[in-house]
């Protein structure tokens, strides 16, 4: 597949268009970004090692149904996808609380939620990534409400599979924020799933395999990441 011209560099990855107007191409950067891009830093392979992981589980995602943009890993750093009209908001759905919830609720970080929880946010850096909810999603035109519920069902089945892959690598889908598209009239996953989106703790230790341990400048980042990829089965590459 012939790579054009950049269309749009995000925070960790940029988009290029090919020579099928259908299908673009993400090249996964080791640029790593918190807080609404306030903390910065270029991490070595985790571009490498989020787009490997990613594809792993883009493809287990898919084979239990759940319809995604992701089409095929092309490298160690690129895949394929399909060009989607990206929908502006952010589902999250929390098994445990942590991060944004503890600090907006003063809830106890680590505590179980039963039924998981499920939070839209508006995806706009500049303000943030406010919480919004389904009435003003449909009101400012982000979202149909018809699209708003098939991202919830979409996004507690993903909950579903994924919860049981990570247990059989002994750890805790803590959260995750997944983002969704249009391709042909369906409603499909698109961006990424990688210990950047969501947080990863070992079941017995209860240690952060994920993002957090950038945020929190905790040190053994891509390690991590590593670490969480070895226990599903990936080999990433020297
Ligand atoms: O910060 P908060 O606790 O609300 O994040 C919930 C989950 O969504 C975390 O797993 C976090 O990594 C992910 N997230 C994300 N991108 C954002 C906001 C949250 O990947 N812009």
């Amino acid at each position: 597949m012939e790579k054009r011209q950049e269309l749009y560099a995000g925070k960790a990855k940029s988009v290029y268009t090919t020579d099928d107007p259908d299908l673009l191409v993400l090249n996964f950067r080791d640029d790593t970004s918190a807080f609404d891009g306030k903390k910065v830093e270029s991490l070595a392979r985790k571009g490498m090692v989020n787009n490997i992981f990613n594809a792993f589980i883009m493809e287990r995602l898919q084979e239990a149904g759940i319809p995604t943009h992701f089409v095929k890993q092309l490298s160690n750093t690129e895949s394929l996808v399909k060009k989607m009209q990206m929908i502006p908001v952010e589902c999250v759905v929390r098994n445990i609380a942590a991060g944004g919830l503890v600090k907006r609720l003063g809830v106890e970080e680590g505590i179980a939620l039963t039924p998981p929880t499920f939070e839209l946010f508006l995806k706009n850096d500049e303000k943030g990534d406010p919480m919004i909810n389904e009435s003003l999603a449909e009101t400012f035109g982000w979202a149909t409400p018809e699209q708003l519920a098939k991202m919830k069902v979409l996004t507690f089945k993903v909950n579903h599979i994924l919860k049981a892959l990570f247990a059989e690598g002994d750890m805790l889908l803590v959260d995750y924020k997944l983002e969704f598209g249009v391709f042909k009239g369906e409603v499909v996953l698109g961006d990424e799933f990688s210990p950047d989106g969501c947080r990863l703790w070992d079941a017995n230790t209860r240690e952060k395999l994920d993002k957090d341990r950038f945020r929190q400048g905790l040190g053994g980042v891509i390690e991590a990441y590593e670490e969480v990829g070895r226990r599903l089965g990936i080999t990433f590459p020297a």
